[in-house]
């Protein structure tokens, strides 16, 4: 028998404990616009609107980090129009989201191939990192010019040069030294992924951190994803967890 046996059913699935990672693929801002007859740029609008309000969810429900898949390296292959409209789309997100991320005690951090982002999207990031270094009510991580594949091919070339250098000793590399090289050092990895707009693939989001994932796949494309779904997900985690951890049944 646990402590917990003697609670109503309500309360044991209500119960207030909420992932500390959460991880989105925010997909389907193409097919949203398609639906509606509109241009795919429109799609991308409306997803930065759902983007701020589960950020302010995540926020809300107490969740430590959230990290969010905004652009694949595989990405950089759509047409350059695309492309040029998503990095000044992430330009004003920065921006504009630059007050209420200090207001609300959020720190920004970024994880994939910066270098190749445009030059205003790097300053742009820069100074809203920098604003928000010293937050510490929640972390908001996000996934730009990102590769599961690219990151483990650089944590190998970095370890492999510290092996060469005589820094680390080959026998001496763990999975912790492995965590240490990629992208997300010191950060946990992420309890629960969210994939919106129902394919049933990673598309190359955070391949080696995701080994132990609970994962939820929604049909709701990305612009028409609502906070309630946000928290009917995050209760069916809890109650996931709940089942998965337990020993005495
Ligand atoms: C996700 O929506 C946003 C990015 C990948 C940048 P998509 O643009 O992939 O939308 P679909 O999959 O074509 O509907
Ligand atoms: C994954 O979505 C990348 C992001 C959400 C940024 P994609 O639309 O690029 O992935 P595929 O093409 O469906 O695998
Ligand atoms: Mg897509």
């Amino acid at each position: 028998m646990n402590s917990s046996a003697s609670l109503p059913p309500e309360a044991e699935l209500d119960a207030p404990v909420p992932p500390i990672h959460v991880a989105i693929i925010m997909d389907g801002n193409g097919r949203w616009a398609k639906k509606r007859m509109l241009n795919r740029i429109k799609g991308h609008e409306k997803g930065a609107k759902t983007v701020r309000t589960i950020v302010r969810a995540s926020r809300e429900y107490g969740i430590s980090m959230l990290t969010l898949y905004a652009f694949s390296t595989e990405n950089w292959q759509r047409s350059k129009i695309e492309v040029t409209a998503l990095m000044t789309l992430l330009k004003h997100f920065l921006e504009s989201e630059q007050k209420e991320m200090v207001d609300n005690n959020i720190r920004l951090n970024a994880i994939g191939q910066i270098e190749r982002l445009p030059k205003n999207v790097q300053q742009a990031l820069n100074r809203t990192m920098e604003a928000t270094k010293h937050q510490n009510g929640m972390m908001l991580n996000l996934a730009l010019s990102y590769g599961g594949r690219a990151e483990i091919v650089r944590m190998v070339q970095r370890i492999a040069k510290k092996v060469t250098g005589g820094v680390i000793d080959q026998e001496k590399i763990t999975s912790d030294v492995i965590s240490d090289h990629l992208y997300t050092k010191g950060l946990p990895d992420p309890e629960l992924l969210i994939r919106t707009s129902g394919e049933m693939r990673i598309s190359n989001f955070l391949l080696w951190q995701i080994a132990y994932t609970e994962i939820f796949i929604t049909e709701t494309l990305w612009p028409d994803f609502s906070e309630d779904e946000f928290i009917q997900i995050l209760k069916e985690y809890q109650r996931r967890e709940r089942r998965f951890g337990r020993v005495d049944i």
